[in-house]
């Protein structure tokens, strides 16, 4: 019968993440909720990280997928979490923020710390504890969400400028120390991504954030970060994506945006 599945019907393809487990870190929104959604539909056993277990818990029943409390800022929440994992194939170390746009006359140190606390040593933290679960694996990824502002700097923005080029750093180092091991290491840098709470968390202000993407026709979307950690986990093992750059086409460098208003 025409477009019935019979027993004569070619196999479908499986799945590129089939038999692999990725961990997301800050999976309760944005990129990382994006991300998570992606992996599980490309047949990855996918596990959420985040502090918000009601949202990370209702994520995860909805794209069958599993959830546990994380704060990779506390070790003791990192050990927890990495004792209750068996297999890790992929990390994304996607949890991170922005928390003041000051110059750095008037340094919030208080923002300073929060943002190195969570992109920078919370990364290393995750990154220490699941290391040798992605090397047992035998072919282990392990991505780090960074951003443009890991590779340009912008007034106003030190505290996160600075946290995301130790991101940069810290991904780069790693490819270095790992290149005997069995484990790709991915830094995927995105620009503008319009996301609910990152710039919220930053400005503090509905207003400002409104502004901040206010005439940007086409923003990235969190779903166009996830395709592109989707794609670099999923090239043939031996092909190392070492940095993507990804931008909305509106946004040419850090200073140059097309607003249509
Ligand atoms: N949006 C952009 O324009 C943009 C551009 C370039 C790069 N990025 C990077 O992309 C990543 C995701 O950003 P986003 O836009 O999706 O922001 P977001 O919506 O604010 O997401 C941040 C995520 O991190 C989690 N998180 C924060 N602190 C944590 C902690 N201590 N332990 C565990 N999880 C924690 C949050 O969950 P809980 O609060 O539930 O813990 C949340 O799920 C960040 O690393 C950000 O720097 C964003």
């Amino acid at each position: 019968m025409p477009g019935t599945a019979s027993a004569h019907s070619p196999a479908s393809p499986a799945l590129p993440g089939a038999g692999r487990t990725a961990v997301v870190t800050g999976a309760s929104s944005g990129i990382g909720a994006a991300t998570a959604t992606r992996l599980a539909a490309d047949g990855f056993d996918v596990v959420l990280g985040a502090r918000r277990l009601d949202r990370l818990t209702a994520l995860a029943d909805s794209i069958g997928a599993r959830a546990l409390p994380l704060d990779i800022t506390d070790q003791a929440s990192v050990d927890a979490f990495a004792s209750a994992l068996d297999r890790i194939d992929v990390l994304v170390n996607n949890a991170g923020g922005s928390f003041d746009a000051k110059p750095v006359a008037e340094a919030d140190l208080d923002s300073w710390q929060r943002a190195f606390e969570v992109n920078v040593l919370g990364s290393v933290a995750m990154t220490r504890a699941l290391l040798p679960a992605l090397r047992a694996s035998g072919a282990g990824d392990l991505v780090f969400v960074g951003s443009t502002a890991g590779l340009t700097s912008y007034e106003g923005g030190a505290s996160y400028t600075a946290a995301k080029h130790g991101v940069h750093t810290l991904a780069e180092t790693l490819r270095l120390e790992l290149v005997y091991d069995p484990v790709r290491v991915v830094e995927i840098a995105p620009g503008m991504v319009k996301t609910e709470e990152f710039s919220l968390n930053r400005t503090r202000s509905q207003e400002r954030t409104d502004a901040v993407y206010r005439g940007v026709r086409e923003p990235l979307v969190a779903e166009d970060v996830a395709d592109c950690i989707a794609w670099a986990v999923t090239r043939p093992h031996h092909v190392n994506v070492d940095l993507l750059v990804v931008r909305p086409r509106a946004q040419a460098a850090q200073h140059k945006v097309a607003r249509e208003d």
